[in-house]
């Protein structure tokens, strides 16, 4: 089965996904997300919005194929990588999708440059070339120095950079982000959204980011899609063209924010 080709080609197309897990005491559970359809395109940055316990990460991990969907169909350029009854999940598809989930998840035995080692001897790559290219990476997401630090010896600023290049060492051209810069204080939280559009302009990935926070959704994304409560599914599409490169604290008195950002907190109310 393929995309239809009244459109350009998504590079990820989500289509009628739905979740329900099961009830506790049986019989049928509610579903936490239903109908839920939309697509990215090649290198956008696409941020999703929704309330706490709106099925957020849920569809992240449906997407990264950490869980079954219930109901529905996942694509990869035009090419179905999942669907409601699959007998067998992928995780991350064949290296294609990486995911920052919501906790860092670091191993916390292993110092930070091993932590993104471990990731490339999970795929067989943690050779001389790949052992560069983590160190490059640790460089690029501000950890130089840092490399031989452990877990706990780590900021949370540092510990969400340190996810990253483990995400990113692999190279999947799509990544998916959950609440990365959420618990950190706003002075962190602003370099970190600095740092990432950096990586992201020069790496040239396609990003699917979830937030709490508006201003972050409009000050980051290309498209930012609200969520509604269960059951999950898209209640507005907006679009923004601010200028690139962009900086948050410029974005934010740019006469086009206060519309955007009136519209995207009106759907999620
Ligand atoms: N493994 C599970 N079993 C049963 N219910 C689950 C499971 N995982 C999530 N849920 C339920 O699904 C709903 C959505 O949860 P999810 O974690 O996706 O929300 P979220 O939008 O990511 O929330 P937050 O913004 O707080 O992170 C919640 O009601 C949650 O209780
Ligand atoms: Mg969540």
């Amino acid at each position: 089965m393929t995309a239809p080709h009244h459109a350009p080609m998504a590079l990820l197309e989500v289509r009628d996904l739905g979740k329900r897990f099961d009830a506790a005491g049986g019989g049928d559970a509610p579903w936490v997300i239903r109908g839920m359809g939309f697509a990215v395109a090649d290198g956008e940055f696409l941020t999703v919005v929704g309330p706490s316990g709106s099925g957020k990460t849920t569809l992240l991990n449906m997407i990264a194929q950490t869980d079954h969907p219930t109901e529905g169909e996942v694509f990869l350029r035009g090419e179905r990588i999942l669907h409601a009854g699959a007998p067998r999940l992928n995780p991350g598809w064949n290296r294609q999708i990486g995911y920052v989930t919501q906790e860092d998840n670091l191993l916390p035995w292993r110092s930070a440059l091993d932590n993104v080692l471990y990731a490339l001897r999970l795929v067989g790559a943690d050779d001389a070339a790949g052992r560069e290219r983590a160190r490059d990476l640790m460089a690029a997401v501000g950890l130089a120095g840092f490399e031989d630090y452990y877990p706990h010896q780590l900021s949370g600023g540092m510990r969400k950079r340190a996810s990253l290049a483990r995400t990113l060492v692999y190279d999947p051209p799509v990544i998916l982000m959950d609440e990365p810069f959420g618990a950190l204080d706003a002075e962190t939280k602003a370099i970190l959204q600095h740092d990432l559009m950096t990586v992201w302009a020069s790496k040239r990935k396609t990003i699917v980011f979830v937030t709490h926070d508006i201003t972050e959704a409009i000050a980051l994304g290309d498209r930012t899609l609200v969520v509604s409560r269960a059951p999950a599914r898209v209640t507005l599409d907006q679009a923004n063209d601010l200028p690139r490169p962009r900086r948050a604290e410029d974005v934010i008195v740019h006469p086009a924010f206060p519309p955007l950002y009136e519209r995207v907190r009106a759907a999620i109310r």
